[in-house]
């Protein structure tokens, strides 16, 4: 039996998905990765939702048999909405992921975590031999933190030990990210906080010194990690 669900029917992207011809164009480079039987790691961000029903089009044209394992309830809503097939790491190790970011350095190190979804993102890139980060070219950043503070997911009882920690870590603000949808603070996919946190200066030792921390789920620090930029240019 299936779902008559106009929740479903009529999900879409809430807000404006910026540089939409840009990161189509990024969105058919992924859609050609794409082989019969692969099981895919889905990020999270407009542009991957923009991807995602790219993606769809050619499954359903050419009877492809893919499976996706999404990294945010948002990403699954998505995939049910279009008819691709959800998995999960218990029973799949993805062939490769595609996800957004919020800055990439010239190294090709990134800030994620806008979403509130980095652990789950984080988890499934270090899972996945193959990685492509989809991104225009507002995200490229000489050095990171020029705009985006670095995203910390924490255990909620844990808050202000890792207040703490991080400002002995020499951080210059910390924010607690709020909702728009409901009253208080943000709820990650993982029932956590989140903390903006910035620094002056990210080192390469940084993300391993946040996750250090007690109480701290996981950061959007990814330095050093297997991934492919794919930049969409502005249009
Ligand atoms: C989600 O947690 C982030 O890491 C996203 O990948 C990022 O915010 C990209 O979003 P856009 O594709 O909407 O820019």
């Amino acid at each position: 039996m299936t779902w008559n669900s106009d929740i479903i029917k009529n999900l879409s992207w809430a807000g404006t998905i910026t540089n939409r011809a840009g990161k189509q164009k990024v969105a058919d480079q992924i859609v050609a990765k794409i082989k019969d039987g692969d099981v895919i790691g889905v990020g999270s961000g407009s542009t991957v939702f923009l991807t995602l029903f790219a993606i769809a089009e050619r499954v359903k044209a050419e009877k492809l048999n893919i499976l996706a394992i999404p990294t945010s309830i948002e990403i699954s809503m998505a995939c049910s909405k279009l008819g691709i097939p959800l998995t999960s790491l218990y029973e799949h190790k993805p062939n490769w992921c595609f996800d957004g970011a919020d800055e990439v350095d010239p190294a090709h190190n990134l800030i994620k975590g806008r979403g509130g979804a980095l652990f789950k993102e984080k988890l499934l890139i270090s899972s996945s031999p193959l990685n492509y980060i989809i991104v225009d070219d507002t995200k490229l950043v000489e050095k990171l933190g020029s705009k985006f503070p670095v995203p910390v997911e924490v255990f909620p009882s844990a808050l202000l030990h890792v207040e703490e920690q991080l400002n002995a870590l020499g951080t210059n603000n910390i924010v607690l990210r709020l909702a728009g949808g409901k009253d208080g603070p943000v709820i990650t996919e993982n029932g956590n906080l989140l903390l903006d946190v910035r620094f002056d200066d990210i080192d390469s030792g940084l993300e391993l010194k946040l996750k250090a921390i007690t109480g701290v789920i996981e950061s959007g620090l990814f330095i050093n990690y297997n991934i492919e930029v794919l930049v969409a240019a502005n249009e």
